[in-house]
């Protein structure tokens, strides 16, 4: 088989190292991918939203599936796109069209789902530019801390939770009059916050039969101590230790089953990756938003952890015979630690060379923002490589992190100290 894997983060490394593992995986390719890619398969310099050049690669290399990592292509209907084209009908494609991807495109849309089918999450109300007032009257009857969200895709930076009346009216202001997210924040979602401890649940379906994949905690403060800037995550363990038996039926029954049925009870087509957020509120999950994607960091703990063949398993996504897989987890803990850019989330800089990569053991170093350049690996991004080990326990596992960190260097390379301190 030939396979195209497109995104070029942790995350995607992380899916090619797992794909590339295949017999039936013939020939690999990322676009535009980056050094660790490059490792294990070929990049192709495309972007991710660029349909017609993905088409004219999809052609000429006869590749027969395609993996989308990030939102955005799915959000823009890359798979409606492959499934209206004559040529490209028949290739496999993994993530849910673009119906579908709403769910992640629009909180709107997401919570309307949520409690058409009853799942449980927090209340809400929306908002426009029309009745901003009626939006200010609304954080009145709340309580604080006030959960604002944008209501399209904002990078990660849409959602604001404050602790002043007058704060969150202002910010609805500057999020609906102002556009302060451009057309992301033309509605705005307001929220109950939920006061608990956050969990990622991971599902693949063919749109009729599911697989529930290990659960995942990240780490997204910039902070030690899950203080300062939010990031996209800077670490990540597997399992969520308390997650246990009891717990995680709650989570089927109440919300990966009522959520299956959903799409196809809405009819949103939906090969692919749910990433659903949870919070734990005293012994109860809540949803907190879905994803139609894989997490990163939480990839690099998720997939390391399945034995399956991952071909085998996205054929059966593909052919909608998810029910004749069985999924098989390592039963060893996985941890990740993100080494980060020095100012990273704010403005911090490139091309920094990264040392002791080949001195790593015992750990694997999936790239995230490093590139090669001149037989270099250099940094070109935020995040520049997830450390992921293996442990009994999550704390032997961030310990053979922690110790393969000491090996590597680059300038004003930062990372959390950290990781799974609260568990
Ligand atoms: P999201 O982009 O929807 O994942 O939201 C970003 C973060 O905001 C989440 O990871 C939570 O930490 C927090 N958050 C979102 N919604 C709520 C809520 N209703 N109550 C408490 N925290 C929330
Ligand atoms: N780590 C959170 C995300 O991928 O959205």
């Amino acid at each position: 088989m030939t396979i195209l894997i497109l995104g070029s983060g942790g995350r995607e490394h992380t899916i090619a190292w797992k794909l590339a593992q295949s017999p039936k995986c013939e020939k690999l390719f990322v676009a535009p991918g980056n050094s660790g890619t490059a490792e294990v398969a070929e990049n192709v310099n495309i972007k991710v939203t660029d349909f017609e050049a993905i088409r004219t690669l999809v052609q000429e290399q006869k590749i027969d599936m395609v993996v989308v990592g990030p939102e955005d292509p799915l959000v823009q209907g890359i798979h409606d796109f492959f499934l209206n084209d004559e040529s490209l009908k028949d290739v496999a494609v993994i993530g849910p069209q673009r119906a579908a991807a709403e769910l992640e495109g629009s909180k709107e849309f997401a919570k309307e789902f949520l409690f058409r089918h009853n799942i449980p999450t927090a209340a809400y109300q929306s908002f426009n530019s029309g009745n901003v007032e009626e939006g200010y009257a609304f954080l009145e009857t709340l309580k604080p801390p006030y959960v604002l969200k944008a209501d399209g895709l904002a990078a990660g930076k849409g959602v604001v939770i404050l602790d002043d009346l007058n704060e969150a009216k202002a910010e609805l202001k500057a999020m609906l009059i102002d556009a302060k997210f451009g057309a992301a924040s033309t509605k705005v979602v307001i929220e109950e916050f939920l006061d608990g401890i956050e969990l990622s649940c991971f599902v693949l379906t063919d749109g009729k039969n599911y697989k529930i994949l290990p659960t995942a905690k990240d780490y997204k403060r910039i902070g030690e101590g899950d203080t300062g800037l939010n990031t996209g995550g800077m670490g990540a363990i597997s399992p969520v230790p308390f997650a246990d038996e009891e717990f995680m039926s709650k989570i089927k029954e109440r919300i990966v089953i009522p959520t299956i049925k959903g799409f196809e009870k809405d009819n949103l087509p939906y090969k692919g990756f749910v990433f659903i957020g949870l919070i734990k509120v005293g012994n109860d999950p809540f949803v907190i938003e879905y994803n139609v994607r894989l997490g990163d960091p939480e990839t690099e703990v998720v997939l390391p952890r399945l034995k399956n063949d991952l071909v085998e398993v996205f054929e059966a996504v593909a052919n909608q015979t998810l029910d004749t897989i069985k999924i098989e987890i390592d039963e060893r803990a996985a941890t990740t630690v993100m080494l980060v850019s020095g100012g990273y989330p704010e403005a911090y800089e490139k091309g920094k060379e990264i040392s002791g990569i080949g001195t790593i053991e015992d750990s694997i170093a999936f790239h995230a923002g490093a590139i090669l350049k001149d037989g270099k690996t250099i940094t070109s991004g935020g995040r520049v490589m997830a450390i992921t080990s293996y442990g009994e326990t999550y704390m032997e596992a961030i310990k053979k992190s922690y110790q393969n960190i000491e090996k590597l260097h680059f300038d004003k390379m930062n990372y959390r100290k950290d990781i799974g301190f609260d568990l």
